[in-house]
């Protein structure tokens, strides 16, 4: 049995006419983006990426995974936004929570850390400190190439390798992933010699998961990416219906966009496992850069339960009523702590005695999901029924397909994001990037007053 996704707590707020009047506008979005009549049609490379047949390609990936395995103590991963997020989701979900802290032979691969995704000089002095003496391979995950976060972190990184390898040895440990034919980094990497990977030109960042973006250093922590590809390539058929009463896929996507209608400019991801907490900042990424556009889109925000139930729970309760969550839950967990028996009952909770934690969880999602639509926010909840590498796969699937569909349904490309480009044509002038003088002139005269 695979995902569910239950919409029963939105009727208080959404009726029949609403579900009846947006199936067709569903429909319509179904078939602009299967037959390539929407916007950004030449984007959704991603929609068949786990039915390929990509065997070298795979079989790449995973001698090269076992190279890192067998030969490295650290694996740095250089990337930002889609070129980071989907891989560092997908470890934590899948690994251990402690995993840089078990011993090598526990953990059975390397540690595996991230750079790349902000401009903190700090993170990167310390990180560097941290691999002192042990022995590092590099993947720099770029698909323009272009990007100065990631190009800064890899010339630092780079140097790092090559002082400590020497040029010859450095390139055995390095590996690029980057545009198939273009851009500095491919450039780089055929003249260096790196052994490169290619992203499809007609998959965006945010939606690459599925390509050695996300399947290197996945397969380096030690998730089967075999499984992950097939809960996906099932999510695919399941996910590919077009009546929107049998695709949950698509009630999703029309649910948020009825409540969006209906004035709930927000969505709270919500999830009861620190080990979503990267799975919810790649959703954050998949939906804000989808839809955030021409003045539209909702608001995307993750929260953490049960901590945030004790910050942010009293606004979802009784704040401002222009929002609803998601609640992303797993039926079962693969360990289930049972609660000691104390004839004594010192702390009084003896009727808890001998329970689950997965009962008690279930209990606390169900009281705050009641609280919370009684309080005036609609709940949606997607539910997986183990945290596997099947229903990773059929989980990002789910929320891919639902991110282009919502983006039709709303009326804007979900395959660009100009947004973000102007910020880094802001930053390469102010930097003083040959070709930006212009606007390095226009932009130091209005910071300058
Ligand atoms: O989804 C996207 O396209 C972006 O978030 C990119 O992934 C991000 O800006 C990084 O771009 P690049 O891989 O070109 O360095």
């Amino acid at each position: 049995q695979g995902l569910r996704f239950d919409y029963s707590h939105t009727c208080a707020f959404l009726d029949q006419h609403d579900w009846d009047r947006v199936a067709p506008e569903v429909l319509d979005a179904h078939i602009r983006l299967h037959q390539g009549t929407g916007p950004g049609s030449d984007s959704r490379g991603w929609l068949d990426l786990p039915v390929q047949d990509k065997k070298s390609e795979r079989k790449q990936i995973k001698e090269a995974a076992e190279k890192i395995r067998s030969t490295s103590d650290v694996l740095v991963v250089i990337g930002i936004g889609g070129s980071y997020l989907g891989a560092k989701a997908a470890l934590d979900m899948l690994g251990h929570h402690f995993t840089n802290l078990l011993s090598a032979d526990k953990r059975g691969g390397p540690e595996i850390y991230f750079v790349g995704n902000n401009v903190s000089s700090v993170y990167i002095a310390q990180l560097l400190e941290l691999l002192a003496g042990k022995d590092v391979s590099l993947n720099v995950i770029s698909k323009s190439g272009a990007t100065l976060e990631p190009a800064i972190a890899f010339r630092v990184f780079r140097d790092w390798m090559e002082k400590k390898y020497g040029s010859e040895g450095a390139r055995s440990r390095i590996y690029v992933t980057t545009d198939r034919k273009q851009g500095v980094l491919r450039r780089l990497a055929e003249r260096e010699g790196y052994e490169s990977f290619a992203i499809p030109d007609d998959v965006g960042g945010r939606y690459s998961i599925f390509t050695p973006v996300g399947l290197l250093p996945i397969a380096v922590g030690g998730s089967n990416i075999d499984e992950i590809l097939s809960g996906a390539a099932d999510g695919k058929v399941r996910f590919e219906t077009p009546k929107l009463v049998d695709n949950p896929c698509y009630q999703y996507a029309a649910a948020r966009h009825l409540l969006h209608q209906k004035g709930k400019l927000i969505e709270v991801l919500v999830s009861y496992e620190p080990r979503f907490r990267f799975f919810a900042e790649w959703w954050k990424q998949l939906f804000a850069e989808s839809e955030g556009k021409r003045g539209k889109g909702i608001f995307p925000v993750a929260a953490e339960y049960s901590t945030d139930l004790h910050s942010i729970g009293q606004y979802l309760q009784d704040g401002k009523r222009h929002l609803f969550e998601t609640v992303l839950t797993v039926r079962k967990s693969e360990v289930d702590v049972t609660i000691s028996v104390d004839p004594h009952n010192l702390d009084g909770l003896q009727y808890l005695d001998g329970k689950g934690m997965d009962e008690i969880r279930a209990r606390v999602v169900e009281g705050a999901l009641l609280a919370h639509t009684d309080g005036g926010v609609p709940n949606l909840v997607v539910e997986i029924p183990r945290l596997t590498a099947y229903h990773f796969g059929e989980l990002v699937y789910f929320f891919e397909k639902a991110c282009a569909i919502s983006g039709y349904l709303l009326g804007v490309n979900p395959f660009d994001q100009p947004g973000v480009d102007a910020y880094k044509m802001n930053m390469f002038a102010l930097l003083g990037r040959p070709g930006f003088e212009k606007l390095k002139a226009e932009l130091e005269a209005r910071i300058r007053g």
